[in-house]
């Protein structure tokens, strides 16, 4: 896939200048100088010669065949250039210039003009606004960046050329390996996933590295991700997490920065290891480039200090990594050799004048132990200590073995040479204890990912025709929200138990109303433009007589009247009082990018505070419904504390799902919230006390 941008048999370069510091002359230069082994035509009207090569007008007239072109033309050329690869037949085109949607109204026009141009032409690219592209196995470096990389494994793409280049120059003094470096720009034509499918198929490529702002189709992102990340490890730094950060990456390359949750949910639901840091992006390919991955969750330290193994140790347990004891033979081992001040169990202290020979047994023999998974040696480079033979012992044993082994040697100047030795044969050296873990546990996440069985979708029979009537009267009304009286009855339609509800217009009927249910009952204002019921002081609780009911009906009808003299006031509904249960929130809500997404939360009116939720992109499975329930922190509370039953996890399980599917159902569903919808025990399933619903759109 993409044959021609990473192995062309020539390349032409249009715009290449024959002015040293100019984009056009440092490409030709690139393209030159590292090797790159097939034809090169420099373009430029000018020119007959430029860097030792034949120069050409244009693309006409090259006599050869041209595989890829790299434009590098000012923007109102580009279109032109296009239009003569068509007719030259390059199928293949990188667009450097820059001007295009980035820059405002003018260049969003240029850049549609641009891409209905090459769909015409038949012309594939990847930009524009680009820094270019370069693969070190068939020595192409398109792209003015400064250097080339080492051949190695990592496969990065970039919507950020400035992040491409920080990358590069991180990697060029410690020779970190890279496949291919893509400088997306504003991805008006070869997209993520377009680059996401060539990795995965690429041999010289074992982890896919990415830093994006936003993707264009949410969907198609997560449909591609989700098959990448069964063949390779796909790790994504993504920005625009704050709302200042937000408004940067939109500003930036005018991509619409998805929501955070979504892309959270999106990474989650199809493999994709998110890194929070471009350091974490560096830790992870690492750590994924060199190392195989553990079977399961379990780590041993090895140390020459205390503190550097407790800190370790610590990060363990806030990961899911897991600090088991070793087996009683190992320790046996251990003490055998070891002074009798050391540590024999996890972590294993194997003391300050620890010399290389010490790290070597130590590590031997704790890799006899089969339920160890991955290791973790730490160093503080002690005076006792040669760095670089302990380097070589651990590259030793880390070759033959197939556990992942990870250091921290930690330092600087002394440590050095040491570092890059465990480099150089494929050990991931960190510069503190809980990166190595770090890199431990998404390494270990990812093994759970690839092992986990195929996720199971619930059957449900139709529900859709019940509440069809409904959403399409709303349709018909051009209505924002549902009625109360609607809003039960799609939630009835699809299995909800709702509290047993009489609409009243008076207190006369009110009073009847409530000696139909049976005292006590809950009192809610009717009135299609009171959204936030109890913020109007319309809804009153736990009314327990006739005359409750009577002073009830008469002050929320007063309030709501005095707080929105505007608003139409159709009576009151008459609810059922649920006692007992456990609040919690769920929901729909639609992002610009994924679509609609099913949410969950503990807390009922305090959601908005605590915050502990989590999202789905829909269709939920069965096992994302489990999933989130537990991601949140107050999840023991559902569980019970202090002798507290449990409450009815399965129930809310299962009304995830039935959300999922009616938000699948209709997709005019904007947003909807269930709350709060009361949990009871285990096995006496759950209640929707209050909802509403926003539709529109479609
Ligand atoms: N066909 C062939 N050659 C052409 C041409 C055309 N249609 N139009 C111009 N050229 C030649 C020029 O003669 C010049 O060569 P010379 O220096 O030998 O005379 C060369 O191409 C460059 O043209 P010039 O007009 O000098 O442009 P420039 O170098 O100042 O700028 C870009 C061109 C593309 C670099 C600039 O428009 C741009 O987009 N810069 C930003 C790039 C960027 O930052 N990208 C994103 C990185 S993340």
């Amino acid at each position: 896939m993409l044959d021609n941008f990473f192995n062309p048999n020539s390349i032409a370069v249009v715009g290449a200048s024959r002015t040293p510091g100019k984009v056009g002359y440092d490409i030709l230069k690139n393209i030159n100088q590292y090797g790159y082994p097939g034809m090169v035509y420099p373009i430029n009207p000018g020119a007959s010669e430029i860097l030792g090569k034949k120069a050409y007008p244009s693309l006409i007239g090259v006599p050869g065949k041209i595989d890829l072109a790299v434009i590098v033309v000012p923007s109102k050329d580009v279109i032109e250039v296009i239009g003569q690869c068509g007719t030259k037949k390059i199928d293949s085109a990188i667009v450097i210039t820059a001007g295009f949607k980035e820059s405002g109204i003018e260049g969003s026009k240029l850049e549609n003009e641009l891409i209905r141009k090459a769909k015409e032409s038949g012309v594939r690219f990847i930009g524009p606004n680009c820094l270019g592209m370069i693969d070190t196995h068939s020595k192409v470096n398109a792209s003015f960046a400064a250097g080339m990389p080492a051949r190695g494994g990592i496969g990065f793409f970039s919507q950020s050329g400035a992040l491409c280049l920080a990358v590069l120059d991180r990697a060029l003094p410690d020779e970190i390996g890279f496949s291919k470096f893509i400088s997306m720009g504003n991805k008006a034509d070869i997209s993520d996933t377009d680059i996401m499918l060539a990795l995965a198929e690429d041999e010289n490529t074992k982890v896919i590295l990415g830093y994006i702002e936003g993707v264009g189709d949410g969907r198609k992102f997560m449909e591609v991700a989700k098959e990448v990340t069964k063949k390779k490890p796909v790790i994504i730094l993504k920005s625009g997490i704050t709302s200042s950060g937000a408004k940067a990456a939109s500003s930036h390359t005018g991509a619409l920065a998805g929501r955070e949750a979504a892309f959270d949910a999106a990474f989650r639901q199809s493999g994709v290891i998110r890194a929070h840091t471009i350091n974490e992006l560096f830790n992870f390919a690492l750590a994924f480039a060199n190392q195989p991955l553990p079977q399961g969750p379990n780590v041993v330290i090895i140390t020459n200090s205390g503190g550097p193994g407790i800190l370790a140790a610590d990060a363990c347990d806030k990961s899911d990594l897991k600090i088991v004891s070793p087996h009683k033979d190992v320790v046996d081992e251990l003490r055998t050799f070891l002074p009798t001040a050391a540590s024999f169990y996890n972590p294993i202290d194997i003391l300050g004048d620890s010399g290389a020979d010490r790290y070597e047994k130590a590590l031997t023999t704790v890799l006899k132990d089969e339920k160890m998974h991955g290791i973790i040696v730490l160093l503080t480079p002690t005076a006792v200590v040669d760095v670089d033979e302990t380097a070589m012992a651990v590259v030793n044993i880390a070759g033959n073995t197939d556990r992942p082994i990870l250091t921290s040697f930690m330092g600087k100047q002394r440590i050095g040479s040491g570092a890059k030795t465990l480099l150089r044969y494929n050990v991931p050296n960190y510069s503190y204890p809980e990166e190595a873990v770090s890199s431990m546990n998404a390494m270990y996440h990812y093994r759970v990912w690839i092992n986990r069985p195929e996720k199971t979708y619930p059957q449900f029979h139709d529900l859709k025709s019940k509440a069809i009537h409904i959403f399409e009267k709303a349709a018909e009304e051009n209505k924002e929200r549902l009625t109360d009286s609607e809003v039960h009855d799609v939630l009835t339609a699809y299995g909800f138990t709702v509290p047993r509800s009489l609409f009243a217009r008076t207190s006369e009927e009110a009073v009847a109303a409530a000696r139909g249910i049976g005292y006590p009952v809950v009192m809610k204002i009717v009135s299609p433009q009171v959204i936030h019921k109890s913020d109007m002081g319309g809804v009153k609780v736990g009314l327990d007589s006739k005359k409750a009911v009577e002073n009830a009906f008469f002050d929320i009808t007063t309030r709501v009247r005095n707080i929105m003299p505007a608003a139409q006031i159709y009576g009151v509904m008459v609810q059922e009082m649920i006692r007992g249960g456990k609040e919690v929130i769920m929901g729909i809500t639609k992002d610009a990018q994924f679509g609609h997404m099913v949410m969950f939360g503990l807390g009922g009116i305090y959601v908005e505070v605590l915050k502990d939720i989590a999202f789905r992109i829909t269709p939920l499975s069965q096992e994302d419904a489990h999933e989130m329930i537990r991601e949140t922190k107050t999840f023991p509370l559902l569980r019970g504390v202090r002798g507290e039953a449990e409450a009815d996890i399965e129930a809310i399980e299962k009304s995830l799902l039935t959300l999922s599917r009616m938000a699948m159902d209709f997709p005019r569903i904007i947003e909807a919230d269930i709350n709060p919808l009361l949990v009871r025990k285990r096995g006496e399933g759950v209640v929707a006390i209050d909802a509403r619903f926003a539709i529109g759109g479609e």
